[in-house]
């Protein structure tokens, strides 16, 4: 197998491994970012619905921690987005994700600061039409993935966004060791993003609680809410997640569903897991490679490991030794 692993935006931002650690809300703080990034990788901090205050917090945090860039993922959904990003322009953020929309509107000052825009998408036209405004990199996250979710698989989507686009491709969904690594790159990825795999990581500050879940979970231990409602988010199933699903079918039977009500069980759930570890009432976001995240280690040797697996596999050097 050849594979060219060639991202000049990876390399200009100085990392030692392709491998991005996803933007997760609650869940990527500081510490989690600023470990991932210290380590060779590339790390975010979730932002969600947050103030700029709150965001201001966990970008100092990292900072205390690490000299590395790190990024910062953004709801372009949220009411306080301008202050978000003017935290963002404030503090020197090298790299901005986005999710929920289209960055366009922010993109010419953000590149004006030098900052890297890397926009999540769920299909090809989302790809092709973030090519278009401008950005400098699409993450093709497939329907594997943990918390919000589009429809696609990861091995449907990277290859076609691949072939759509010239700007490099970040693949995520689904991988969590160095054999999805190196079937990302067999699909043309220039770069693989995970979520799931940090969550059990030594540096992650979920709730003792969501640790253990995910390190519990089994391969189908994943369901999807929101598939009535149209917001679709994977979690791992509990009294919580269950309770949304039945509620959207009861819903989809009525002559006037009330669907506004039913989305309203999951506000404020993903906070209630991380920050509680609320076993019952928390949304516990994780994705369908749960059942294959059985250990808890540092991030340092979360990445080496995967990069050694994946450089093995792929038949290349590892220069990282
Ligand atoms: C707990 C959790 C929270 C997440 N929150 C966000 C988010 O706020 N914004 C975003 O773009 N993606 C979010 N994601 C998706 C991740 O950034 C990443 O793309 C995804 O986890 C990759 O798939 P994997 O879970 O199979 O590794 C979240 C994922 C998890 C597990």
């Amino acid at each position: 197998m050849t594979v060219r692993i060639e991202n000049p935006i990876f390399d200009k931002l100085g990392m030692k491994y392709p491998i991005v650690e996803g933007g997760m809300t609650w869940a990527g703080t500081g510490a989690l970012a600023a470990a991932v990034s210290e380590a060779g990788g590339l790390g975010f901090i979730g932002t969600g619905y947050w103030h700029g205050d709150e965001v201001r917090r966990e970008v100092r945090r990292a900072k205390e921690l690490t000299d590395k860039p790190f990024g910062v993922n953004v709801m372009l959904m949220s009411r306080h987005i301008r202050e978000v990003f003017d935290v963002i322009l404030e503090e020197g953020v090298k790299v901005v994700a986005t999710g929920a929309g289209d960055p366009s509107p922010f993109l010419d000052e953000l590149h004006a600061a030098g900052v890297t825009v890397m926009p999540v998408v769920p299909s090809l036209s989302m790809a092709k039409m973030m090519q278009r405004k401008g950005v400098d990199a699409v993450v093709a996250e497939g329907m594997e993935s943990g918390g919000h979710i589009g429809q696609m698989t990861t091995m449907a989507l990277v290859p076609q966004v691949v072939d759509a686009v010239s700007i490099p491709v970040i693949a995520a969904g689904g991988i969590a060791d160095g054999r999805g690594v190196a079937a990302a790159f067999a699909l043309g990825a220039s770069g693989v993003q995970m979520g799931t795999r940090f969550l059990t990581a030594l540096e992650s500050e979920v709730h003792p609680n969501y640790k253990a879940k995910v390190l519990k979970a089994r391969d189908i231990d994943t369901i999807i809410t929101g598939n009535i409602v149209g917001s679709r988010v994977r979690v791992l199933k509990n009294k919580m997640a269950k309770e949304y699903v039945k509620r959207e079918v009861e819903e989809i039977g009525k002559p006037e569903p009330d669907y506004e009500t039913v989305e309203k069980l999951e506000s404020g759930t993903l906070r209630a897991a991380v920050i509680d570890g609320d076993k019952n009432g928390g949304a516990f976001m994780a994705g369908q490679v749960s059942g294959m995240v059985n250990d808890e280690k540092p991030v340092a040797e979360i990445l080496a490991e995967i990069w050694a697996q994946a450089t093995d596999i792929m038949g290349i050097e590892n220069t990282t030794k």
